[in-house]
């Protein structure tokens, strides 16, 4: 009998701390006109002493209660994120062991598409019947790799997590993810990267990361849409990677979709890289937003350039 998976379970976390515009205003040269005009953003949350382990444990822990699948019944836990506490173990061993499980675990490096990608690997492992359930986990702290001195990127990004549980059904069952597209473009690496490790901060070529951001994702969810022979007007929710209004507006309009259908939430906690589609899932959960068999349309992108999509049916 084939096998597809849905998410049984979301769940997020954000760091207490909150830096709104006005407080970065008082460190560094900008404003809360100029952030807000140009991004959406208002404030972003920053871990104060809590790593990413931490972070990542809390928002797995309760997307498993969430979901209602026993805790001993997951098989794999896949965190997404380029801020680890430590070059190894993976954070996700040290989920996996908060949690008092013994599954596998690992990371995956995809920046802030790395979500998409942790859905594909764990969709994958469960079409081919090689578990049943997965948590995928996108975590990330920029806050602990900018430089809170540069305006040009710092005002950007903000610490959160957050994690669903991949569960099986059956091949005929009207729900669940239908497919899932990640794409890389290496000649563009150095145009979103941090700098070597030991050294804070990170180069951006704002501009261009605009530019390809808008296309990939409206490219990524139009050949998600090709593939399954569906048409744009049956997606009742876009839930896109929380970097800059503008860049989902221009997304919005690229792929001609209703922006009252799209998810929103960066105004929140600004772009927490790997993190921000769960964050932006749960906050839709919460406002009642999804409804059983809704078509949600998930995109990312981020450094690499790396990006993707989900196209799923909500149970
Ligand atoms: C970064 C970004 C917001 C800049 O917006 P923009 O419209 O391209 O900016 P502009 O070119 O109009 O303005 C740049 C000017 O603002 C200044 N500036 C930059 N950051 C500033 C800040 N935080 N506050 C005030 N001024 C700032 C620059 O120094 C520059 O000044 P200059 O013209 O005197 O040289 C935009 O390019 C962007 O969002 N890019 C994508 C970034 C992203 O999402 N990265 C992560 C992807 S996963």
């Amino acid at each position: 009998m084939l096998k597809k998976s849905y998410i049984s379970g979301v769940a997020s976390y954000l760091p207490s701390k909150v830096i709104t515009n006005d407080d970065l205003a008082k460190f560094v040269d900008t404003s809360d006109e100029w952030i807000f005009q140009r991004t959406g953003i208002k404030q972003r949350h920053i871990s104060e002493g809590e790593s990413c382990a931490d972070l990542a444990y809390k928002s797995a822990k309760m997307a498993i209660d969430n979901s209602g699948i026993d805790i001993n019944d997951i098989d794999g836990i896949v965190v997404a994120t380029a801020t680890t506490d430590v070059r190894f173990p993976a954070v996700a061993t040290y989920v996996a062991g908060r949690l008092g499980i013994d599954c596998y675990a690992y990371d995956i490096s995809a920046a802030c598409a790395g979500f998409i990608f942790g859905l594909n690997v764990a969709d994958n492992a469960i079409k081919l019947g090689q578990s049943k359930n997965v948590v995928v986990v996108g975590v990330d702290l920029f806050s602990k790799l900018v430089d809170w001195k540069d305006r040009n990127t710092c005002v950007l990004f903000g610490d959160g997590s957050g994690a669903v549980v991949l569960s099986s059904c059956e091949e005929e069952d009207d729900y669940g993810i239908f497919s899932t597209h990640i794409y890389s473009s290496g000649k563009n690496a150095d145009l979103l990267k941090s700098y070597e490790i030991g050294k804070i901060g990170l180069h951006m070529n704002g501009k261009a990361v605009y530019k390809f951001a808008v296309k990939s994702m409206g490219d990524s969810i139009i050949d998600a849409l090709k593939y399954n022979n569906m048409d744009k007007k049956q997606v009742d929710w876009v839930v896109p990677h929380q970097a800059n209004l503008r860049i989902i507006e221009s997304v919005a309009n690229y792929i001609d979709f209703d922006m009252d259908k799209v998810i929103v939430s960066l105004q929140n906690h600004a772009n927490t890289s790997a993190a921000t589609i769960p964050l932006a899932m749960d906050s839709a959960i919460r406002d009642n937003k999804f409804k059983s068999g809704d078509i949600l349309a998930l995109t990312a992108m981020g450094s690499g350039f790396s990006w993707g999509s989900c196209l799923l049916k909500w149970k």
